[in-house]
C-alpha cells in the first residue's frame, strides 16, 4: 500500500518534470525527478540553443540540480546566478558542452554548497589573453567543491599553458575540500611544477586518462589521501626508477595506491626492464595488470607484459640479473675511467719503480712465499679429511 501510494507520488513528480513554468526557462525541463539515486528538483537546459547566460541569473530557489549544457555560451559573466538567490540547496552544476571559452574571475558566486561541477567539453582558452591568470579565483566561491570535471575543457593550448591555469585555479580557489578530479582529454604532454597537485589536500582520485604524459612528473606524496591515479592512453612508453619511486612513496606509507596505465604504448625491450621488474614486486595495485600490453617493435605486434618471461635485452641477460646491468651509456664512460685510471698507475710504478721495489715487492713476495706454504698444508688437511 504504502510502496503504490510512494510510486504514484514519484510518477506524478516525474510528470511534472516536462515542460518548465520558471520564468526564462520555458524551454527547458524542471522539477522533482530522480537523480543520482534520490529526488531532488533538476532545471534541466539541455539543447535549448541560449547564447548568453543571462537566464541563469534567476535560478528557482528550490533548485538542486542545474544542467545547462549544449547551449552556445561563449563568455560566462560576471555572478551568472545573479547576486539576488543564495541558491543554498544547489548541490551540482553541470555545464558541460557550452562551448564556453571564457570564465571570468568573479563567474561562481553563490554557490556555497555545490559538490560537483562538471565544465566537461568546452573551450576555455582565457589563457591566451591571461584572463584567467588575471583572475585565479575563479573556483573560490565552491567552499564545499568535492568533484571538479575538466574533461576535454580546454581549448588546444600548449601544455604549459594549460598548467600555469590549473596552477593558479588550485594555489588561488582555495580546494581543500576536492576528492576527485578530471583532466582527461586535455592533450597534458607535461606539468611545468611537480607540486602542482599539492594543494588538494583531501584529493583521492586523479584522472588523466588520455592526455599525453610520457611519465610521472608531478609528485603525489604531499597527498595523505590520494588512492587513485588513472594514466590510461597516455604516451607512456617506460617508467623510469623515479616514477616508480613516485608511486611506491604511498605503499610506503601504508597508503594504498592503485593506478590505471592501460592502453599506453609500453615498450617491450630493454628500456621497460624497471618497470618489469617492478611490476613484480611494487605494492601499488595496478589496475587491469594482466592485460598490460608491450609493444614488441621487431616484430610489430602487442604482446602481454606480465607473461613476458624477461626482457629482452640486446645482450643476454639472465633472469633475475638486475636492471643496473642493462647496457648504459654510463658503461663506457666506466670502462674509459678504468682504463685511464690504469694508466695512470702503471706510470707511476714505472717512474717510482726503485723506491716502489724496496717498500712493496720484498714484503710482498715474502709473504706470498708464506702463504703458500699455508696454502699447500690447508689443503691436505682437507683432503685427509673428505677422505
Ligand atoms: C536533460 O534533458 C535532456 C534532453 O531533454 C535529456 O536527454 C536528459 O536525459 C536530461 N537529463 C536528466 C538528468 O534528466
Ligand atoms: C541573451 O539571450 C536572450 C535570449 O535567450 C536574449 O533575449 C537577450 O537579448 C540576450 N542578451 C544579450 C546581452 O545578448
Ligand atoms: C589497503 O588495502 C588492504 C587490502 O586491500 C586493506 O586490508 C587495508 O586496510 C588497506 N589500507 C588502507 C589504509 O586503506
Ligand atoms: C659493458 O660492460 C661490460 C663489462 O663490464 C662489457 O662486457 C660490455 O660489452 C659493455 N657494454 C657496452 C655497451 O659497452
Amino acid at each position: 500500500m504504502l510502496t503504490k501510494i510512494l510510486f504514484t507520488f514519484a510518477a506524478i513528480k516525474v510528470c511534472s518534470a516536462i515542460g518548465c513554468d520558471q520564468p526564462g526557462f520555458s524551454k527547458c525541463i524542471c522539477g522533482d525527478i530522480e537523480f543520482r539515486g534520490k529526488v531532488q528538483y533538476v532545471l534541466n537546459c539541455t539543447d535549448v540553443g541560449f547564447t548568453n547566460a543571462s537566464v541563469l541569473s534567476q535560478l528557482p530557489p528550490q533548485i538542486q540540480v542545474l544542467i545547462f549544457t549544449g547551449n552556445n555560451i561563449p563568455e560566462l559573466p560576471w555572478n551568472v546566478f545573479g547576486t539576488k538567490n543564495s541558491n543554498e540547496q544547489l548541490t551540482e552544476v553541470d555545464m558541460s558542452n557550452n562551448n564556453i571559452r571564457e570564465i571570468r574571475g568573479k563567474t561562481y558566486h553563490r554557490v556555497p554548497n555545490v559538490e560537483r561541477l562538471i565544465l566537461n567539453h568546452n573551450q576555455i582558452s582565457t589563457i591566451f589573453e591571461g584572463k584567467i591568470q588575471q583572475h585565479p579565483r575563479v573556483f573560490s566561491n565552491f567552499e564545499s567543491l568535492e568533484e571538479l570535471h575538466l574533461t576535454d575543457a580546454f581549448a588546444d593550448n600548449s601544455p604549459e599553458d594549460i598548467a600555469a591555469v590549473l596552477h593558479n585555479i588550485f594555489i588561488n580557489s582555495d580546494l581543500s575540500r576536492l576528492k576527485k578530479l578530471h583532466l582527461e582529454q586535455n592533450e597534458i604532454s607535461h606539468f611545468t611544477d611537480p607540486r602542482l597537485f599539492c594543494d588538494l589536500r583531501d584529493l583521492m582520485d586523479l584522472h588523466l586518462g588520455t592526455n599525453k604524459l610520457s611519465g610521472i612528473d608531478f609528485m603525489v606524496d604531499c597527498l595523505k589521501h590520494l588512492r587513485f591515479i588513472d594514466l590510461e592512453a597516455n604516451a607512456i612508453k617506460q617508467l623510469s626508477l623515479r616514477d616508480l619511486s613516485i608511486l611506491d612513496s604511498l605503499p610506503d606509507r601504508n597508503q594504498n595506491l592503485t593506478v590505471d596505465l592501460s592502453n599506453n604504448p609500453l615498450s617491450c625491450g630493454c628500456d621497460i626492464q624497471d618497470f618489469f621488474n617492478w611490476l613484480k614486486r611494487t605494492r601499488v595495485t595496478i589496475r587491469n595488470k594482466d592485460k598490460l600490453k608491450c609493444q614488441n617493435d621487431l616484430q610489430g605486434n602487442d604482446q602481454s607484459l606480465v607473461e613476458l618471461k624477461q626482457v629482452d635485452c640486446p645482450r643476454t641477460v639472465k633472469v633475475g640479473v638486475p636492471v643496473s646491468q642493462c647496457p648504459t651509456e654510463s658503461n663506457h664512460t666506466v670502462t674509459f675511467l678504468a682504463i685511464a685510471l690504469a694508466v695512470c698507475l702503471a706510470m707511476h710504478v714505472y717512474t717510482h719503480r726503485v723506491k716502489l721495489q724496496e717498500k712493496f715487492l720484498k714484503p710482498v713476495l715474502h709473504s706470498v712465499s708464506n702463504k703458500v706454504q699455508y696454502t699447500s698444508v690447508g689443503k691436505q688437511e682437507t683432503q685427509e679429511i673428505g677422505v
